[in-house]
């Protein structure tokens, strides 16, 4: 079943490139933030993307004059969602923030909506725990940025209906992504093994095993990965990272997950990355 209708709530980082991909891909888009000051620079974000798909040769004009029309803002909650196929939550990451959102959803959408979250480490069995009907629910994890990444994790929790997830898998496709299926388990399976690889990397340069650059480029080099797992961390966030690690280490009791003490430092002193500037790298604009 091919979506018509996507509501995307949470213009930010996730949420506006869930839009870009969403209109090219044939939907009519409403995308509402609670915070209406947000939505002017996700439109504008959204813009750039038309224009440099272009400017790349990757767009026609025509196709992102049509993608563009079938894109919307909205400032009301009720009237983004009300004729959804599909609503992708993109919201902060926070339980009880998702879990009323998602109650409101539920009275809000039509009763055959998808609904899909974009968390990328809360159990989706929890958010889902909030609606009446959990087996319409499913993660939907999409990477940053949204447009370049084509992986998008299609996260299953206990009471997700077959034909939710055959629903979800078919609208990953439509957006031109390829879905992997994966439990409803912490860090499901990207974060758990990303973060795996980067507070190892931490660990080392914590011994003096090897320089960030040399750790990053074990990596790049050895194993054909395109990014480092330091660099990364300094991209994703420090702050970002850490917090997943923290959250990791509760929930799954394995001592790898535990924070190395240089990222615990590193976060407490403002070198969050790229954003601050520092992090594991230097880094000017
Ligand atoms: N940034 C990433 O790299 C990344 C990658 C994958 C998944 N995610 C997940 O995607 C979600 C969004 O992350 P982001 O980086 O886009 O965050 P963001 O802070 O850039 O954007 C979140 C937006 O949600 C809005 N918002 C907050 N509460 C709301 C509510 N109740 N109703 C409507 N809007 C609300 C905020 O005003 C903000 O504009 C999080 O769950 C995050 O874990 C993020």
């Amino acid at each position: 079943m091919t979506a018509r209708a996507v509501a995307v709530i949470g213009a930010g980082t996730m949420g506006h490139g869930i839009a870009y991909v969403a209109t090219l891909a044939g939907c009519s888009v409403a995308l509402t933030d609670s915070r209406p000051e947000a939505i002017p620079p996700a439109i504008r974000r959204i813009g750039d993307l038309y224009t440099g798909g272009v400017k790349r040769g990757k767009l026609g004009e025509a196709d992102v004059a049509a993608a563009a029309a079938r894109l919307r803002a909205d400032r009301d909650l009720g009237s983004a969602v009300r004729e959804a196929d599909v609503v992708i939550e993109a919201v902060v990451e926070d339980l009880g923030v998702k879990q009323r959102l998602f109650a409101e959803l539920e009275r809000a959408a039509p009763a055959t909506a998808l609904l899909a979250t974009n968390t990328s480490s809360l159990s989706v069995g929890a958010i889902a725990s909030a609606v009446r009907d959990p087996g319409r629910v499913v993660g939907l994890h999409f990477f940053n940025p949204v447009h370049a990444m084509k992986l998008v994790e299609v996260v299953t929790h206990e009471r997700t209906e077959p034909g939710t997830l055959d629903r979800a898998l078919a609208f990953v496709r439509q957006l031109g992504k390829e879905p992997i299926v994966v439990k409803d388990a912490p860090g499901f399976a990207s974060s758990r093994l990303g973060l795996a690889l980067g507070l190892e990397a931490m660990r080392m340069l914590e011994q003096g095993v090897a320089s960030a650059e040399d750790i990053d480029k074990a990596m790049e080099l050895g194993y054909n990965h395109p990014m480092g797992p330091l660099k990364l961390t300094d991209l994703v966030g420090l702050d970002v990272r850490l917090a997943i690690a923290e959250y990791l280490h509760q929930t799954l009791e394995e001592p790898q997950f535990e924070p190395p003490q240089i990222l615990r430092d590193k976060v407490a002193k403002g070198e969050l990355g790229k954003k601050a500037g520092k992090g594991f790298y230097r880094w000017s604009d």
